[in-house]
């Protein structure tokens, strides 16, 4: 037997790392393009800036959130939905780039879901102190609830502790610092999940300063 060099599977550190049954983290995968995520982050949010959104209870969230593509996640006093126009504007959302759609569907294959297509992207920014609570990401899927798209979820900036728990909000959780580059998908019987993320610690990023910055990718559903 001879052995190809160049067929050897990837060393173990760059593989996958199962956290839960169709969840899987994949640790430095966003790093190369990393530089060129944040450009794209700074121009959408050029078009549509960040805003604290606030709960259906009435509570400011601290996390600040825009969004590209052609659905946009929103919360407001009447409820939690996807919208085709950013309400600041009532323009359409900024195109999801190029470069935020490569790396999504790359990473959801990596992690065993093939052609993933999101059309939502939200930008979260967390400054230290941040935090989102426990929640399952169920706003997607159009009216039919079609949840068999993952969600993919990009870490750039100051490190985060991500919790990872299950179906129910009363599951116990896992913990894992999430570092610039990192990427978490998350589908199949892990879809609708409970996660959430810690509060922030202080810190500098060397590239992004005291801040992380999330993308969320989702298929939220069809336009209509
Ligand atoms: C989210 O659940 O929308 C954000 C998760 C994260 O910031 O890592
Ligand atoms: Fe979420």
């Amino acid at each position: 037997m001879t052995l190809n060099l160049f067929d050897e599977p990837a060393p173990a550190y760059l593989q996958p790392m199962a956290i839960a049954p169709g969840a899987a983290i994949l640790r430095g995968y966003a790093l190369p393009v990393a530089d060129a995520l944040m450009q794209g982050v700074e121009a959408v949010l050029a078009a549509a800036p960040l805003r604290h959104l606030v709960t259906p209870g009435g509570q400011t969230m601290s996390v600040a959130m825009s969004n590209c593509g052609a659905l946009g996640w929103v919360s407001d006093r009447r409820g939690y939905r996807y919208l085709a126009v950013d309400p600041l504007s009532n323009q359409p959302w900024p195109p999801m780039p190029n470069e935020f759609l490569a790396l999504a569907t790359r990473a959801a294959a990596e992690a065993g879901f093939a052609d993933f297509m999101p059309n939502a992207c939200l930008i979260n920014r967390y400054e230290p102190g941040a935090r989102m609570g426990l929640h399952q990401d169920r706003d997607e899927g159009g009216k039919e609830e079609n949840f068999s798209a993952p969600i993919v979820s990009v870490s750039l900036g100051l490190p985060a502790e991500f919790l990872f728990g299950g179906l129910q909000r009363k599951d116990k959780t896992t913990r894992w610092l999430l570092l610039h580059g990192d990427v978490v998908v998350w589908g199949g019987p892990s879809r609708l999940a409970f996660h959430g993320v810690a509060p922030m610690k202080a810190g500098e990023h060397a590239v992004l300063g005291a801040r992380r910055i999330n993308l969320t990718f989702r298929w939220a559903g069809l336009d209509d």
